[in-house]
């Protein structure tokens, strides 16, 4: 049998064999480099999909580094996601005068005294050890101007704004001949997102991994497809088989974004006891938790999501919040309490019984995909106009 046939216009407008992209997943806390790494991207711009790399925590050369990386290894379109809180765009980029890169240990101390006493507090009545973990101070979150420039001098295919909205930088990305995409997790987002004259609009419901919105994805998706129009969008959200990846292409969507499948596979940038996690989670196993990064951000449940709750302590600003979290969960893993450490993950989790090579995954979600609009649906519901 030759390969399954699924197509959109989202193929012909990224040039690629299916509409499947992989979500574009940072770090989940500071020290980590990223989910979405050069590997995964490859394995699924190889497999006929597009690979979104997560370029949230790196810096600008490691970035750059990446996308070179990642061109050596496929000749195949492929997309770069960078965070773009209006907040950091607005007051520029940080000056890189000092040392690039600097304790966290040091960084904590100048956390408001509430929070550090707590952790003090937790880490002498747990017995947990001193931390040695370096804060990179010129991230691409830091410094988006010059993270975009870079992008955009290397012209990359795909360019995902995961907070924020890219529309500055429309024009130019156009002119090197690159396409731009930016997500979003309720209407009003979506609108204004489609309005600043973005390629592709993602509508990321509820259910979904990392920061996440209010609104249900079966709720979100066509409401987002008739605000958005005529700009296409990309179901995000509960995605973990061909069975999501039809119903997204059933609601008017041209192709799906994928997050928790993707990064519980070989290539997913998470640590092995991470990856169990998401495995051994249900439906009911995830949080939507202020505790990561001062937003609203969904991730398996762990003890730290009860030791939180019982701080009496208020979230602080992003990315304020990110520092205090990592520190917390660097102390966890380094003592090996990993009942406190979970990754960002959606509700699909429960849908996730095994780590599989991307490419698999990938495979696997079109042919189910194919099976049900193809064979499923036409013998199984009658429909006539
Ligand atoms: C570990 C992890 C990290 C994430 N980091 C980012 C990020 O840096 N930028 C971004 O645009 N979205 C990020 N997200 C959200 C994903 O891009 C995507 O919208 C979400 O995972 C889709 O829902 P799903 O997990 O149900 O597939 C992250 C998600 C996860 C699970």
């Amino acid at each position: 049998m030759g390969r399954p046939v699924l197509r959109t216009k989202l193929c012909d407008m990224l040039g690629i064999e299916y509409p499947v992209l992989s979500a574009g997943m940072g770090p989940s806390l500071v020290g980590e480099k990223t989910g979405a790494t050069v590997d995964l991207v490859v394995a699924v711009s190889e497999a006929g999909g597009l690979g979104v790399l997560g370029a949230a925590g790196f810096t600008i050369d490691q970035m750059v580094e990446a996308i070179r990386e990642i061109r050596k290894q496929t000749d195949k379109p492929f997309g770069v996601d960078l965070l773009l809180p209006s907040s950091t765009v607005s007051d520029g980029d940080r000056d890189l005068d000092g040392p690039l890169e600097i304790p966290l240990t040091d960084v904590l101390k100048t956390l408001p005294k509430s929070h550090y006493d707590w952790m003090l507090k937790v880490k002498d009545e747990m017995g947990l050890p001193d931390i040695d973990v370096m804060v990179n101070t010129g991230s691409t979150t830091v410094r988006p101007h010059a993270a975009v420039k870079a992008c955009i001098e290397e012209k990359v295919p795909l360019f995902c704004a995961g907070l924020g909205n890219p529309g500055f930088m429309v024009k130019d990305a156009h002119a090197a001949g690159m396409k731009v995409l930016g997500i979003s997790g309720n209407t009003k987002n979506a609108q204004r997102i489609a309005e600043s004259g973005v390629d592709l609009v993602v509508a990321q419901g509820h259910e979904g991994g990392g920061h996440t919105g209010r609104v249900g994805s079966l709720a979100l998706w066509p409401q987002a497809v008739d605000i958005a129009a005529p700009t296409p969008v990309l179901a995000a959200g509960g995605i973990g088989d061909g069975r999501g990846l039809a119903a997204a292409l059933a609601v008017g969507c041209v192709g799906v974004w994928v997050g928790t499948r993707f990064l519980a596979s070989h290539e997913g940038g998470l640590m092995d006891v991470q990856k169990d996690a998401i495995v051994r989670a249900s439906d009911e196993d995830t949080r939507r938790t202020y505790l990561y990064t001062g937003k609203t951000s969904r991730a398996t449940y762990n003890r730290f999501h009860d030791l939180w709750e019982t701080s009496g302590l208020e979230p602080l600003p992003f990315p304020l919040q990110v520092l205090f979290a990592s520190g917390m969960v660097e102390m966890f893993i380094q003592a090996q309490k990993f009942e406190y450490v979970g990754p960002f993950a959606g509700q699909v989790s429960g849908l996730i019984n095994e780590i599989k090579p991307a490419g698999d995954i990938l495979k696997d979600m079109v042919e189910e995909a194919v099976d049900i609009l193809a064979r499923r649906l036409p013998e199984e519901v009658t429909a006539k106009p």
